[in-house]
């Protein structure tokens, strides 16, 4: 037979504006005390009812070092091009200063000062401090440094912390008020919607084209997928000689759900078999995800649909269906990123069948469909020290043979259908797929029509 397959890609990117969610300073008021342990603690910034990602960033520093917003401090002014000038907030921190402080301390500035014009986290080391006892102020002759040159180790750890339930308190108080409050509209989660329009709960591009040929007409007339996902990550090592890095802690984790849909039809002449693939979406997630200048996660997201049709079919059809998982949990270790090693769990799909609808001239075929999000983190570690692009896919198929002569309906007259749902969840990085684990094969349908 004279087989081949051809593969048409349709590459659609729409930019969106891209939204800026650095995460937030979470101050703490430690003493005013250098030591080799230095931390800084983030949060999203809107953080009260629903849940956030929180980040923790820590450095075994060679020198004394301190981290202002960690203890308490005013302000941080940056100013005649090599000075830095601490505010502190009482006198047992200016005399701890001015008693105890070593010569020369590094400093971690936060995003947030934007010392001297810059909003990313900046290290300098410090001498020559003049103290304000009155002002309660000290002021430093600072030099740029490179946190790496002076820390043995460190260790970056973002994870999610849940929200407080929705108390009862607030649904007694609804019905007794019978009109409902306002939903708080804060989600610090990552949304996985992609051409998800929420007024009518269906693509926000309905019958979008595979191909485009004037014989074939062949569409996802309702693809989309929404849910949403939070992210755990940890990323530690030590600083090796000339200042690269030495991972021993490499991991990221996935929770959530997703709930996909696939329509598609087909109406045409085929004469063998065929595979057509189309991006349906590519969208950056959030702009910037991180902590400036330390560590930046650019989230990502592509929307792929596929469909393979096979033997010599002339005919239109419509199939599809749903496929939901409802809680997802996937955590890949990547110390040595060229062999991950994986958990994961809640990768069995739960279905529905939308009712196919097709008209064929007595042929049988094979015609399957697949929709495959990927989800990718573009991991950048203070400024280019690690890097690496690494994700997630879900693969999700429907399988589909339409035979006709098929002696078990009515000695063949009218035509069978079989659907099976099958897929995989994979994880990716740098262009290598290494899968994690097939769902259970489900058979949905397997019937005369
Ligand atoms: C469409 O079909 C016509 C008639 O069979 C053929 O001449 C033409 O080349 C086809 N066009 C394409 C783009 O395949
Ligand atoms: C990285 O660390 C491991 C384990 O501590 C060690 O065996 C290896 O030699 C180190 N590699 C480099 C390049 O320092
Ligand atoms: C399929 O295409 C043909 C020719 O364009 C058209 O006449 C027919 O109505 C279409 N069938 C369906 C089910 O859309
Ligand atoms: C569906 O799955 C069954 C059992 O694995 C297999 O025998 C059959 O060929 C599959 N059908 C299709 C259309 O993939
Ligand atoms: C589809 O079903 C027909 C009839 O049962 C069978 O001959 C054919 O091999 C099937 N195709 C596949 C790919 O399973």
């Amino acid at each position: 037979m004279n087989k081949f397959i051809l593969s048409s890609f349709l590459l659609l990117s729409i930019l969106l504006e891209i939204v800026s969610s650095d995460l937030s300073i979470v101050s703490t008021n430690n003493e005013f005390k250098p030591s080799t342990e230095l931390r800084g603690i983030y949060s999203q910034p809107n953080n009260k009812d629903g849940g956030y990602h929180k980040a923790e960033i820590y450095f075994k520093t060679k020198v004394p070092s301190l981290n202002p917003d960690q203890s308490g401090v005013k302000n941080v002014d940056c100013n005649d091009g090599n000075k830095i000038t601490l505010s502190l907030n009482d006198k047992n921190a200016i005399e701890q200063v001015k008693n105890n402080w070593p010569d020369k301390v590094m400093l971690l500035i936060s995003h947030k000062w934007k010392c001297f014009g810059k909003p990313t986290t900046q290290f300098f080391m410090i001498k020559n401090k003049i103290v304000d006892v009155p002002n309660k102020k000290v002021t430093f002759t600072a030099e740029k440094c490179d946190v790496s040159d002076f820390s043995k180790e460190f260790l970056i750890d973002l994870s999610w912390v849940n929200g407080k339930k929705r108390s009862n308190a607030r649904h007694r108080l609804n019905r007794r008020l019978s009109v409902s409050l306002p939903k708080i509209d804060v989600n610090n989660k990552i949304s996985l919607n992609v051409l998800f329009n929420d007024a009518t709960g269906q693509s926000s591009k309905p019958n979008f084209p595979f191909i485009d040929d004037p014989n074939l007409s062949l569409l996802c007339t309702n693809c989309f997928m929404k849910g949403d996902a939070t992210i755990s990550m940890k990323l530690g090592g030590k600083f090796t000689i000339g200042s690269g890095i030495n991972l021993s802690d490499a991991s990221v984790t996935l929770n959530g759900n997703a709930f996909m849909n696939l329509d598609l039809s087909f109406n045409g002449t085929i004469g063998d078999v065929r595979t057509f693939d189309v991006t349906l979406l590519t969208v950056p997630i959030l702009g910037s995800f991180g902590v400036p200048g330390v560590f930046n996660i650019g989230p990502s997201i592509n929307l792929i649909a596929s469909t393979k049709i096979s033997t010599k079919i002339n005919s239109a059809l419509n199939f599809g269906g749903e496929i939901s998982l409802a809680n997802f949990n996937a955590n890949a270790q990547f110390v040595d990123i060229t062999q991950p090693s994986f958990v994961q769990s809640g990768f069995t799909p739960v279905s529905k069948l939308h009712d196919p609808n097709f008209d064929l001239a007595a042929a049988s075929v094979d015609i399957a469909g697949s929709i495959k999000p990927q989800l990718s983190f573009g991991l950048d570690v203070l400024n280019g020290k690690f890097k690496e692009q690494f994700g997630f896919q879900i693969v999700g198929t429907l399988d589909n043979n339409i035979s006709i002569g098929n002696t078990i309906c009515t000695g063949g007259n009218r035509p069978r259908l079989e659907t099976n749902l099958t897929g995989n969840l994979d994880f990716f990085a740098n262009n290598k797929v290494f899968p994690i684990v097939d769902f259970p094969s489900l058979n949905l349908l397997d019937r005369c029509l």
